[in-house]
């Protein structure tokens, strides 16, 4: 199998580096079976990584049999039309809001199939949305992380609001920090402190089938520190504007 990136830029750079990572199961792909489109960082990336570089993205079409899409949402059409597609490849949209509809006819007869990996992909820990999803891209997938497949394409959008999330989470470490930092904890502490903390929550969460609630209740106790920045945040209606954010993004990719 040899995967072609269109779109060598900020996505494509983390997701390459955990294509080629050593996983549990043996090494990672090898460079030259990935072909860089030579727009972006695609001749840096080629160099410094030992993937081809196409002279083009009609060549990479060429020689591809899996193409992940990694150019800004309004470029992605525009990318894919008039290249040499033939029927049995895929394309991989990472492309935030594209509609599969809106690329198919563009790239026919290869299949469109969406992705919304977030760049802990380069150290395996995304966990990316897929739809459709088909086993022969799991190889793929797998070295960027875990895989949550969805059936049905709005289902997919509403879940691609998790890639602002994970960003709006980095920001609450941020500031989660900050706050322990000017406190007199030594910045480092505070910030392996705090990301680790938040890994934490996490760990709980996933590891456990209890309800969400449940685990919380037990830790916020009637009268404790807990409850008390709990309540605080509920007055300060909090739960409200982060849900208000997550409309604004779903409003922003469906519009
Ligand atoms: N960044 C993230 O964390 C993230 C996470 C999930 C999904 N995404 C999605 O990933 C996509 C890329 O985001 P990004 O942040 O990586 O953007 P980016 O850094 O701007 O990279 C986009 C790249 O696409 C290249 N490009 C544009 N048109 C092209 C064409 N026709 N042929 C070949 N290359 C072309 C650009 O090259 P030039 O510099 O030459 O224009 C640029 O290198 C977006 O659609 C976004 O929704 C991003």
């Amino acid at each position: 199998m040899k995967l072609g990136i269109i779109g060598v830029g900020h996505l494509a750079e983390a997701l390459l580096k955990g294509l080629l990572r050593p996983g549990a199961d043996g090494p990672g792909m090898a460079p030259e079976r990935i072909i860089l489109s030579p727009r972006g960082k695609g001749p840096a990336l080629a160099r410094a990584c030992g993937c081809t570089l196409a002279a083009d993205n009609a060549a990479l079409v060429a020689g591809c049999d899996m193409v992940l899409l990694a150019v800004r949402p309004g470029d992605a059409a525009a990318a894919l039309t008039g290249l040499p597609w033939r029927a049995g490849q895929t394309v991989l949209s990472a492309c935030a809001g594209v509609p599969i509809a809106a690329l198919e006819s563009v790239a026919a007869p290869a299949r469109i199939v969406r992705i919304m990996p977030i760049i802990a992909g380069q150290f395996g820990a995304s966990p990316t949305l897929v739809h459709p999803m088909m086993p022969a891209l799991a190889p793929v997938l797998d070295a960027w992380g875990s895989t949550i497949a969805l059936d049905h394409e709005a289902q997919f959008e509403a879940a691609t609001t998790s890639a602002a999330i994970f960003g709006w989470v980095q920001a609450l470490i941020a500031s989660s920090a900050d706050w322990t930092s000017t406190r007199g904890v030594p910045e480092a502490q505070a910030r392996q402190l705090l990301a680790e903390t938040f890994q934490a929550a996490a760990i709980m969460v996933r590891r456990t089938d209890r309800p969400i609630a449940d685990l919380l209740a037990s830790i916020a106790t009637p009268g404790g520190i807990t409850q008390a920045g709990l309540a605080h945040l509920q007055n300060r209606q909090v739960e409200i504007a982060w849900q208000e954010a997550c409309d604004l993004v779903l409003n922003r990719l469906t519009r």
